[in-house]
């Protein structure tokens, strides 16, 4: 384990495995619809990666880039667009994939963005969600796990750029996060 993780909190094995549940659940529901998975740059793109391949049915790909944590553990609460789609929407079933669901304002952003464009259905597919931390409204149709509120990295999900590529979710050492 990494000096800097307070514990595992999702093993790869229990990550593994939710992923091939969720990919048989997603499979069935798009059945000949041919989706966009729309990855959420760069905190979703190890779950991306492992999403994907556990739907059988044919997945197009595409990613955003929006910003809105800067540096620290905390929401901002001010989103901005980075880097939008190459892929026109319009009829199209769009599937955002996101990291984690933390205060809601940034998916709440991406929704109301996309929903402009008439896509001809949009549906959100977490990893994470910390419900307990939640400001703006937002459902989840596919969800990974619920979590506890506390500061998780690992599995692409960063601390101040740090940590994306451990293969398991932990919780990050305060003492990380309060000097
Ligand atoms: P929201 O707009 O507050 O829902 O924040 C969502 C984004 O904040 C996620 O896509 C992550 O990039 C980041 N985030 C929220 N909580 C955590 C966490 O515990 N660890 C790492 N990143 C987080
Ligand atoms: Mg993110």
């Amino acid at each position: 384990m990494h000096q800097d993780v307070e514990r595992v909190l999702l093993s790869e094995e229990q990550i593994k495995n939710r992923i091939k549940e969720l990919g048989a659940q997603l499979s069935r529901d798009y059945a000949g619809k041919h989706p966009l998975a729309v990855g959420i740059l760069k905190g979703s793109v190890i779950f991306y990666a492992d999403l994907v391949r556990a739907i059988s049915e044919p997945v197009e790909m595409d990613f955003m880039a929006i910003s809105s944590y800067g540096a620290g553990a905390r929401s901002s609460g001010e989103v901005k667009l980075v880097k939008d789609l190459d892929t026109k929407i319009e009829g199209r079933h769009v599937l955002i994939v996101e990291d984690i669901i933390d205060s809601g304002h940034t998916l709440a952003y991406l929704k109301k963005l996309l929903s402009a464009r008439r896509p001809a259905s949009i549906r959100l597919c977490a990893l994470l969600d910390k419900p307990e931390r939640r400001v703006a409204p937002i459902d989840t149709d596919y969800k990974g796990f619920e979590i506890e509120d506390e500061f998780v990295i690992g599995y692409g999900l960063d601390y101040a750029g740090r940590f994306r590529n451990l293969p398991y979710i932990g919780i990050l050492k305060r003492s990380v996060y309060e000097k």
